[in-house]
């Protein structure tokens, strides 16, 4: 099977990573791709916002399927067009990815389905803002509505940044403060039938002991040691199952990935938010600890037909992944600067530990950074704290003017027996 994954970052340089080492993968394009990317796909140039472009580069390579990575696209409509011409495609329409686009939709399909999330209020003028801000007290959680890369969440104690933030937005979403461990689990779906992968958990604070700000993830691990063995079984009963059957029942089956962010509070499981894609940096754990080849998976998801596909096989190694950044992420990144070191970890550290890349391309010879995620180092022990130094010993091989990375993550969760 030829397929053609679209996207640039981490996430689909993890995806082709796993779709590379599938013996059913005849042929492996990645659009528009990255520098890493490169090494395991052929890149293809394209406008990934653009349903038309993309379905005619399907067309033209022959592709069996293609994987849609990010959410900008899945919400353009990407997927819908090229199922439009016919090929099997891995990500919702553009109707069921409004489950990522708008949040205060995310909320209707969770009361709907009695999913457990947070008490929430859409707001959309500054008195409904104060009202809201008011019912709820500190720590004041205030969403942006539309898609904003994780980066339109504000959690303040501070009144005055909370409806600050409020009153730049058009529509926001103003809900009751989670307090509890976050843990992402995805689960893949062909709008009927639901297979869950292993839980992550992912750093989404700029700086170490989770300071600083929302970042779109700056590192992850899996599995997670302290978290109940039952938890997957419970989102699945409580969140995933009911989420695909609600969306279904409205005629906008959610088929490809549902990944459910969660927060585990001492009054239960919620749902802080969903997603319609994989998430970043997390696939990189998973899919490092996934044993199944993916193809075949992703292909009865985009076909309807995954009931016809066997339970997952994992590996029992730990997987940690982190995140080297550029100068002034999230801020404003700066890009251009070259990366060093990426020869010797594939010398030194390989295969357990492997670089990832986010924003990168080649320049001539050199690699340089392109965004403000550049690369993801990702490494596989018999526990977490093996994964852990190994992945650390990689990322210091890496040389990347002004870079940042957190230096803790998964160090807690390596701690426990
Ligand atoms: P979101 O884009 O909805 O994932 O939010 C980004 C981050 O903000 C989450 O990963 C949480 O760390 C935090 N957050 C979002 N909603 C809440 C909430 N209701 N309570 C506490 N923290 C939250
Ligand atoms: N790691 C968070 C996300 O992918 O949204």
């Amino acid at each position: 099977m030829k397929v053609l994954v679209i996207g640039g970052g981490a996430r689909e340089h993890a995806l082709c990573r796993s779709l590379s080492l599938d013996p059913d993968v005849s042929a492996l394009y990645c659009a528009p791709g990255n520098a890493g990317i490169a090494e395991v796909a052929e890149l293809r140039p394209v406008d990934a916002l653009d349903g038309a472009a993309v379905a005619a580069l399907a067309t033209e390579l022959g592709a069996g399927l293609v994987v849609v990575g990010p959410e900008a696209p899945l919400v353009a409509g990407v997927a819908d067009a090229v199922r439009a011409v016919g090929i099997p495609v891995f990500g919702p329409s553009a109707e069921a990815a409004q489950l990522e686009g708008s949040k205060a939709f995310a909320k209707d399909v969770m009361a709907a389905a009695g999913v457990p999330t947070a008490r929430s209020y859409v707001c959309t003028t500054p008195e409904e803002v104060d009202e809201a801000l008011d019912a709820f007290g500190a720590p004041y959680v205030v969403k942006d509505d539309g898609l904003a890369a994780g980066k339109g969440v504000v959690v303040t104690e501070d009144l005055a940044a909370a409806r600050a933030h409020a009153l730049a937005c058009d529509r926001v979403v103003i809900e009751e403060y989670l307090d509890g461990p976050e843990v992402s689990l995805f689960a893949i779906t062909d709008g009927v039938t639901v297979l869950p992968l292993q839980p992550a958990q992912d750093f989404k604070r700029a700086l170490d002991g989770d300071e600083g700000p929302n970042t779109g993830g700056m590192g992850a691990y899996s599995p997670l040691p302290w978290a109940d063995p039952k938890l997957v079984d419970e989102v699945m009963e409580l969140v995933l199952q009911p989420t695909v059957d609600e969306l279904r029942r409205r005629g906008t089956p959610f088929s490809g990935l549902l990944y459910a962010g969660l927060a585990i509070t001492g009054r239960g499981t919620r749902v802080i938010e969903f997603n319609a894609r994989f998430g970043d940096p997390e696939t990189q754990v998973v899919l490092a600890r996934l044993q199944t080849p993916l193809a075949s998976v992703l292909l009865n998801a985009a076909r309807g037909t995954l009931d016809a596909e066997p339970p997952l096989r994992w590996r029992d190694d730990a997987a940690v992944t982190v995140v080297i950044a550029s100068h002034n992420y999230p801020e404003t990144p700066r890009t251009g600067d070259p990366i060093e070191g990426l020869a010797e970890v594939a010398a030194e550290d390989g295969p357990d530990a492997y670089v990832l890349h986010a924003g990168t391309r080649r320049e001539g010879d050199a690699v340089v950074s392109a965004g403000g995620r550049v690369l993801s180092v990702t490494a596989t022990g018999s526990d977490l704290a093996e994964a852990r130094d190994k992945a650390y010993k990689a990322v210091a091989r890496i040389r990347l003017d002004g870079s940042q990375h957190r230096t803790d993550i998964a160090a807690k969760a390596a701690e426990r027996p």
